[in-house]
Parts: structure tokens; C-alpha cells; sequence
């Protein structure tokens, strides 16, 4: 792991998720050369996340406790999987996934970048894919010059997958069904945390997804219901 001189990465408001972990910037900053101390492990793993995190959600910053309890989760489990093998640093391999649920601009977006950000400056390695369902879809379309099946292995076995907007779209293909199956199955079968979002109702869900799918997301995921109004409304 590279070192991160922690004037690198100043500038960026880690403060409140460092809070939130009941961590401090001085920590953070510790200037000791070591590419393993976790705090570098932090700077590291925040630098790169900070180029997965669109503009728009920067700042966010969780306040879902489930949020905060599955972050406890897999950073614990990273650790004693850490102890028992001897490692230089902790690293998230496996864990459970969330589903997070709720209508149109309720914070799903905001909420799942915000978990992001806060697990990548606990000083456990994560490694995430993000995209939302859509984006995958169109970056998985058969085409020329491209290895649709290599870039689905990116998605499919990402450490860490993001996966925004689950169902939105109204009229599943087969390409989109079989795409979902096999990478859900995948990520279930091999216990990959998956942050899934979805503004259509559970209901509307299963409809949507099929039944072989929705089967594993329940017992894999989570549900966290959103509650609330539009937001994008009240800000403007
Ligand atoms: N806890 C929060 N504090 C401050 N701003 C928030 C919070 N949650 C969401 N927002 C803001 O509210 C707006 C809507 O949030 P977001 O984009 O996360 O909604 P969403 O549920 O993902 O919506 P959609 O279903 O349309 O994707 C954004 O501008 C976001 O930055
Ligand atoms: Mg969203």
C-alpha cells in the first residue's frame, strides 16, 4: 500500500466521519511513515474513494445508525479475519449486503455515499465498484472492441459493489434479467457486501426483479425503509 502524506489530503471534510467512528483528525494526520499503519490504510483507502463519489454527494455524510452498525460490522469482521491470518492490514472481503428503500429523493444516494465515505476512513482497506443499475447495463451491452464479460467481472466481484437504483427500470429485458441474476446470485453465494438502492416499493420489487432474485436479496440484504419527502424539492 502506497504512503499517503497527509498533507495530500488536505481539504477534504473527513472530520465528521472521523467523528463519527469516534476517531480524530490528529489520528488521521499521524505523519509515521509506515504504508500499514491503519491511519495511512485510511488516507489511502479515502483517496481513492474520493474519485468514486460523485461531486454532487462529496459531503455526505450517513445518518442511518443501521448504517453505522453494518460499517461496525464489516470493520470487525475485517479485523479478525485480519488476526487470524497474520495480516499487515484489515481488509473487507465478506459480509452482508443492505437494500435501501424509498421514493424519489428521500437521501438513498446521499445515504450509501456517505456509508462509503465513512468505511474508507476506519483504516480497513475496501475496495468498491459504484454505478448505478442503469450504468451497468449500458457499460455490459455487447459492442465492438469491448469484453462485455471482463467488465462484468468488475461489477460481479468487486469487494464492495455500489449498485444505485436497483428496478428502476419499468420494463426488464432479458438482458437486464439475466444480467441482475447472475450478478446477485454471485455476490450472495460468495457473501460480497452489496449497498443496494431502489425507489420502487418491496412489492413492486419482486415484479420487477423476479422471484429468484428477490429470494436471495432477502436473505442476504438488510432492509432499511426510507421515510420522507422529496428532498430536492425542499432545496429548491
Ligand atoms: N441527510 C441529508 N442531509 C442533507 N442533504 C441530504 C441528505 N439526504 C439527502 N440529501 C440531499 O437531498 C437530495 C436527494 O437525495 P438523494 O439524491 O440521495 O435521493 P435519492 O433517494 O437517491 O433519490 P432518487 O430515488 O431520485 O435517486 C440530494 O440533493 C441530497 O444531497
Ligand atoms: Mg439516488
Amino acid at each position: 500500500m502506497q504512503y499517503i502524506p497527509p498533507a495530500n489530503l488536505r481539504g477534504h471534510d473527513v472530520e465528521p466521519l472521523l467523528t463519527s467512528r469516534g476517531l480524530t483528525l490528529d489520528w488521521f494526520n499521524n505523519p509515521e511513515f509506515d504504508p500499514h499503519h491503519p491511519a495511512n490504510v485510511a488516507r489511502f483507502i479515502y483517496s481513492e474513494v474520493a474519485n468514486l463519489v460523485p461531486f454532487h454527494y462529496r459531503t455526505a455524510v450517513s445518518s442511518l445508525p443501521q448504517l453505522h452498525l453494518w460499517i461496525d460490522g464489516l470493520v470487525a469482521t475485517a479485523r479478525e479475519a485480519q488476526a487470524q491470518r497474520g495480516a499487515p492490514i484489515a481488509a473487507v472481503n465478506v459480509g452482508p449486503s443492505l437494500l435501501l428503500l424509498g421514493s424519489v429523493g428521500v437521501g438513498k444516494t446521499h445515504e450509501a455515499y456517505g456509508a462509503m465515505r465513512e468505511l474508507a476512513v476506519t483504516g480497513v482497506s475496501t475496495r468498491w465498484a459504484a454505478t448505478t443499475a442503469a450504468d451497468m447495463y449500458a457499460a455490459l451491452r455487447p459492442r465492438h472492441g469491448v469484453d462485455s464479460e471482463t467488465e462484468f467481472r468488475r461489477y460481479r466481484d468487486a469487494r464492495l459493489l455500489l449498485l444505485d437504483d436497483l428496478g428502476a427500470d419499468r420494463k426488464p429485458t432479458e438482458f437486464t434479467e439475466e444480467i441482475n441474476f447472475r450478478l446477485i446470485n454471485h455476490r450472495y453465494e460468495h457473501h460480497l457486501p452489496t449497498l443496494i438502492t431502489s425507489n420502487i416499493d418491496a412489492e413492486e420489487l419482486r415484479a420487477r426483479l423476479g422471484d429468484r432474485v428477490t429470494s436471495r436479496l432477502r436473505e442476504m440484504c438488510q432492509r432499511i425503509a426510507l421515510k420522507g419527502d422529496d428532498r430536492r424539492r425542499r432545496a429548491a
